[in-house]
Formats: structure tokens, C-alpha cells, sequence
């Protein structure tokens, strides 16, 4: 159960008064709050310990190195890594996708084929494109149907032996589709193809477990898992991260260098050119404890109950239609008003306190399948209330009507 004031009283941002309105947070799926107990890590870390790590004998460094490695293994437990070295820190889901991808670029050659789903954000189709520009290899995609679900049944059908790796979003971000991974993982198996799966989205709602999905490469950010910007994971099978070379040349992921020759770091550090950011890996860890002390099925409860009363009185506005109706969801929905422009619903909202993305989401393949510019998106978090619903759902009814 989440007891909603204790858990409200975490995050200090959900007090904002927001143009003379108290703050109503529904961008979650942009970047989520962040609770003060990680605020305190974060505070801590640059006053008590900041040094770099894995370079000095002296204490701080010493402390930051320990610190910044038990994050790592809160990292593998969480996600359920075999080992710790298969964790790698990096910027973000987009700069963990661009290793790999980039990665691949020596193990692809002409006519190879790659699968991506029409569901994905930009951050997973374009590092794969830009790698077919480079190796001649071949961009296949996964259609999805009305509803926001890809075609399993295509699916199959694009895959063969020429299939070297498959990327998909565990959840879409801009309909909160839940995509079937582990089957999609299962078929691209047995024809030996690789599989990424871009779990930004996922992982604030649900805890994976890569092991169990047989995952080749898990991807996520630490800033949408109540933790800071600029920090996320590269989850990859040890076998897999080996074949990769890596993707900067640097400090830190070498093991010696001669002009003649410089031979690479194990693992992670082969991966972690570079001063790393620190003080956010550290801060990752604690967002990660405290949405473990929540718990992901409290949340995940909890969040489908505020999905069912937002929709409910979504739809009982006229002219509203919501896109991304999949079984299964995570709490973002995706809407339109009949001959409104979502941008201006989202500016009139704001003015109430409402803060909700408009626009295409990075996703603009799925606007185009829906034929048009943009939705407005309103993704919740298990701080949210069912309050917080009523005051969107009126402010909806203002634009509209201002704006109808
Ligand atoms: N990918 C983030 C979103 O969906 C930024 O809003």
C-alpha cells in the first residue's frame, strides 16, 4: 500500500506554487521528482567526499570509489545481473544505446538486417540508422496496430538468420504500451539475433529482471527513477559486452598505453572513459533503494489505479480521444480534443498549475501513424494523487472550452 501524504512529503518539489497554483506534476514520464533522501546523497557527496575515483591512494577518493561501487551492486541486484561488471555507468538511456549501436558497427557487414519497432523514441532508431548508413546493413520495422501494440505477427516474419539484433522499448513513452519483451527476446533468440531492450520508461513503474527476459542489453536513466539527470545504465551480457569494442578511448579504460600499442580495460571500465559522474551514480543507487523500500508492486498497483480514474474522466469530456488503449500500460495517456491544437492545451493548463508534455514525444513515427502533430501527455507517478486528476481533468474542460 502506498500511504500517499508520507510519500508526498519525500519530494519537497510537490509543494510549488506554479503560476499561483499548487503544482500539479503529470510529466512524469519526462523526467520524474526526485526525493530528498537522494537530494541529501547528492548534497553529501560534494560536501563531505567529492574526489575522483579509482585514481588516488588518499581517503576521499577512497570513499567516493566505495560509494560509487556499492552503487553499482545495488545496480545488479536491482536489475538482476549475474554480475556486477556487466553494469555499466553511463550518461543516459540515449548515450547507453549509442554504445551499442556504434558497438555493432564491427560485427555487421552489407545486407545484414536490424529490427526496430514502430513504437520506439528517437533515441532508438536513429543510433541504429546512422549505423546502417555506415555498414550497408538493413533497417526492418515491427508495425503496430490502432491500439498502440506492435504486430507480433509481422514481427516473425521479418525474422531470419539475417537478423543481427532487435531493439524495442519496454514501454512506449509516448502511449505507455507494455511490449510482450520476453517473447520478443524468445523469437529473435532462436534465430541468434541479439536483443536491446530500451527500458527508460519501464523502470520507473516496473523492476526488470534481465536475467528472467534473457535480455542481451538493458538500457535506462537514472532521472525517470526518481534520480538525477545525467546518469543511467548499460546492462549487457558479459559475452555480448566483450565481442563490443569500445565506444570512447580515454583514461580509466585502458589497461596500459605505448604509442605502439594500448590494450583495453576489462570489464566495466572498458566502457567508462573518463571521470565519470560520480556524484549521480551515487545518487542512482539511492533512488533505487528508496523505490525499492516503496516497493514496485505497491506501485505498480497504485499507479494503475490513478490510470483508470484518469481515463475514466478523460473520456467523459467530448470530442477527447486517447491513443495507446493496449491492455497493458503503464499510467501515461496519450489525448486529443477534437479541432484543438494539444501546444495550446498545454500552455492553458500550465496557467493552472498543470505541467503535462505536448508535442510528438520523440516519437514522431507513431503521430505519423495516427496522423497527427502531436498529443498531449499526461504520465503519472505514485505521488500523485487521485486530487491531482480532478484538477486536470477541469483545467482540460477550461482549455477546451477557451479554446473550442
Ligand atoms: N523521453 C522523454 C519523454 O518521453 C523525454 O518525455
Amino acid at each position: 500500500m502506498i500511504d500517499i501524504h508520507k510519500v508526498r512529503a519525500d519530494f519537497p518539489i510537490l509543494n510549488r506554487i506554479v503560476n499561483g497554483k499548487p503544482l500539479v506534476y503529470f510529466d512524469n514520464a519526462a523526467t520524474s521528482q526526485t526525493p530528498q533522501v537522494v537530494i541529501d546523497a547528492i548534497v553529501d557527496y560534494y560536501s563531505n567526499y567529492n574526489a575522483n575515483i579509482h585514481r588516488g591512494v588518499h581517503t576521499l577518493s577512497q570513499e567516493a570509489t566505495d560509494k560509487y561501487e556499492q552503487a553499482r551492486l545495488k545496480l545488479q541486484q536491482h536489475f538482476n545481473a549475474n554480475k556486477s561488471y556487466e553494469i555499466i555507468f553511463t550518461a543516459g538511456t540515449t548515450h547507453s544505446i549509442n554504445i551499442v549501436a556504434t558497438g555493432f558497427s564491427s560485427l555487421l557487414k552489407k545486407g545484414d538486417e536490424v529490427i526496430v519497432s514502430a513504437l520506439e523514441h528517437h533515441s532508438n532508431i536513429v543510433p541504429w540508422q546512422m549505423l546502417c548508413e555506415q555498414t550497408g546493413a538493413i533497417l526492418k520495422v515491427i508495425p503496430m496496430n490502432e491500439q498502440g501494440e506492435l504486430r507480433l505477427d509481422v514481427y516473425e516474419k521479418l525474422l531470419s538468420e539475417k537478423t543481427k539484433i532487435v531493439f524495442v522499448n519496454h514501454v512506449s513513452n509516448a502511449l505507455g504500451t507494455i511490449n510482450p519483451i520476453k517473447k520478443i527476446i524468445k523469437k529473435a533468440h532462436k534465430v541468434g539475433a541479439a536483443v536491446l531492450i530500451d527500458g527508460a520508461q519501464a523502470c520507473p513503474h516496473i523492476k526488470p529482471d534481465v536475467q528472467d527476459l534473457d535480455a542481451d542489453f538493458y538500457v535506462a536513466s537514472a532521472h525517470k527513477i526518481y534520480g538525477p539527470t545525467g546518469v543511467g545504465i548499460l546492462y549487457g551480457k558479459e559475452k555480448w559486452l566483450n565481442k563490443l569494442p569500445p565506444y570512447q578511448g580515454g583514461g580509466e579504460m585502458i589497461k596500459e598505453v605505448t604509442f605502439e600499442k594500448t590494450t583495453y580495460a576489462d570489464l566495466p571500465h572498458k566502457f567508462e572513459a573518463g571521470t565519470p559522474n560520480i556524484c549521480g551514480g551515487i545518487a542512482f543507487g539511492v533512488a533505487i533503494d528508496y523505490a525499492n523500500a516503496i516497493g514496485f508492486k505497491n506501485i505498480e498497483h497504485y499507479e494503475n489505479e490513478l490510470l483508470e480514474y484518469g481515463t475514466k474522466k478523460l473520456l467523459e469530456i467530448e470530442g477527447l480521444r486517447i491513443y495507446g488503449t493496449s491492455e497493458e500500460k503503464t499510467a501515461v495517456i496519450s489525448f486529443n480534443i477534437e479541432g484543438v491544437h494539444p501546444y495550446d492545451i498545454g500552455v492553458i493548463v500550465d496557467k493552472m498549475g498543470v505541467a503535462v508534455r505536448t508535442g510528438h514525444h520523440c516519437a514522431q513515427p507513431i503521430m505519423d501513424f495516427y496522423k497527427i502533430p502531436g498529443t498531449v501527455r499526461a504520465s503519472f507517478s505514485f505521488y500523485n494523487t487521485f486530487e491531482e486528476i480532478d484538477v486536470l481533468i477541469d483545467a482540460v474542460k477550461k482549455a477546451k472550452m477557451m479554446l473550442g
